[in-house]
């Protein structure tokens, strides 16, 4: 079945915007599919509905919202080949890669159509006989969503979902590059039986005036961005002005610890998954390696040996493994901080060229200095840079250099090191002897200028809920 949707979702309905913008597959340029390009005024046009459905799901009970939010989750899983298909063709991640997207992204709907019946309050103990105190937990109101290209289903759905289900309306911007997947996704929310202006979905360039629309718009009650620390602070700026609730899931530039007493074999396939999944380009990615002294040479050869094998093109054919880059800015980031590390003293053990057109070899660079712009700022893309490190200490304090705080990984086969350097790193995420940390029933999120909030597990819900505390008198 055909699951290509191009229209716009817009209270209860699929429409056409007065002008539209193509959408591009990244592994061949050709134009997969135009989409509408709404303006800032079709935008508030959506929070409008948005803001009449509310009342109508907020009273719908607990019950009919669960299962409403679970036959969505159904829908998506019965056509997760369709959907993978699609996402593959928009942002060029390999098919096989596709579908765990769509299996992670369905996920989040599973858990929350379930966590919507466990949004509990609390019975508190009065400081005076006959009074009884209580919290109960209530839809924020309308949420606006904005998410990325580089997970076109899972960013949208662990918003979305918690937003439904606990009875919260919602308009979703998904990004430009990856409207096609939102929009695939949005008919089967129209199937499942969404009443109308529930959900809504407004596809269309203007970043910069959807998104101050999102963050101004007295209707909207909360926003959540998954995107740069730069738009981030932007819009956390803008959404000041009408105290709203953010959640942040920005920048990161993840270290990857590998000590001496570590499994380097578990370590290179750890270092393989975390750094090339959707080919270095997910917010978790390893951006930095530190290996210490002993182990350095041998841990190189190993994880060189591995990445030579990555099978690299067109995300639809059979086997690949390493799509290509989103688009010329992200390849020109990618050549820039491998440039600039060579240029610094770095010694280029594998790749460190573009394979053709968006494609970038598979990268191993070793003894990158730290005044590379790769110590400091996010690739988002297929390169393993590697640092040395002597001491502990040493490595926990060049991990801990950034401002950024998402996701820290570490191999080490020592209990004691592995508590200890744990409750050092800073992070929201530590990956303890794994490359790979996210599921839908952990909390997702990060510190310092990686964001404000969690995603995912009971946390999740929280974000889309106020907290209402009622005092009765004796
Ligand atoms: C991200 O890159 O923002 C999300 C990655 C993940 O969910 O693992």
């Amino acid at each position: 079945m055909d699951r290509m949707q191009t229209m716009a979702y817009l209270n209860g309905k699929f429409t056409k915007g007065k002008k539209a913008f193509e959408v591009i597959n990244p592994a061949t340029g050709e134009t997969i599919a135009s989409v509408p390009d709404l303006t800032r005024s079709d935008c508030r046009k959506a929070i409008d509905y948005a803001h009449a459905a509310w009342p109508i799901w907020r009273d719908t009970d607990t019950t009919t919202r669960s299962r409403t939010v679970r036959k969505w989750y159904e829908l998506i899983v019965a056509n997760k080949q369709e959907i993978a298909r699609i996402m593959t063709q928009e942002s060029g991640k390999p098919l096989a890669e596709s579908l765990t997207e769509v299996e992670y992204g369905a996920s989040f709907i599973e858990w929350f159509a379930e966590e919507a019946k466990r949004a509990y309050g609390e019975t508190i103990p009065p400081p005076k006989n006959g009074q009884r105190l209580i919290t109960i937990r209530q839809p924020i109101g309308v949420v606006a969503a904005i998410t990325p290209w580089n997970f076109p289903l899972a960013m949208i759905t662990r918003k979305v979902a918690p937003a439904l289900a606990c009875g919260c309306t919602v308009v979703l911007r998904p990004a430009s590059q990856t409207p096609l997947t939102a929009l695939a996704v949005a008919k089967l929310a129209h199937e499942a039986g969404f009443p109308q202006g529930v959900f809504n979905v407004v596809t269309g360039k203007d970043s910069k005036g959807m998104g101050e629309e999102f963050a101004t718009n007295e209707l909207i009650r909360k926003i959540s961005f998954t995107g740069s620390t730069e738009v981030g602070r932007s819009l956390m700026a803008q959404a000041a002005g009408t105290i709203k609730k953010v959640s942040l899931e920005l920048g990161g530039n993840a270290p990857f610890l590998v000590f001496d007493d570590a499994d380097l074999d578990a370590a290179v396939e750890g270092a393989i998954a975390g750094k090339f999944r959707n080919s270095g380009q997910t917010c978790v990615s390893i951006n930095r390696f530190y290996v210490q002294d002993a182990v350095f040479e041998n841990f190189a050869k190993k994880l060189t040996a591995a990445v030579k094998k990555l099978k690299v093109g067109n995300g639809l054919e059979e086997g690949i493994q390493v799509g290509p880059l989103i688009n010329n800015d992200g390849l020109n980031k990618v050549k820039t901080h491998v440039k600039d590390a060579i240029e610094k003293g770095a010694t280029l053990l594998t790749g460190g060229k573009v394979k053709k057109n968006l494609f970038y070899q598979p990268t191993v660079l070793a003894d990158v200095p730290m005044s590379s712009f790769i110590a400091r700022e996010e690739t988002f893309g297929p390169i393993c840079a590697l640092f040395r490190f002597t001491t502990e200490d040493e490595a926990i304090a060049m991990a801990n250099d950034t401002e950024f705080g998402l996701a820290a990984y570490f191999y080490s086969t020592n209990i004691n090191r592995c508590w200890r350097v744990s409750e050092q790193l800073e992070a929201g995420m530590v990956g303890i002897n794994t490359g790979l940390l996210s599921n839908a029933v952990a909390p997702f999120g990060g510190i310092k200028q990686s964001g404000i909030g969690r995603e995912g597990s009971k946390h999740g819900l929280d974000e889309y809920t106020e907290l209402k505390y009622l005092c009765f008198g004796s």
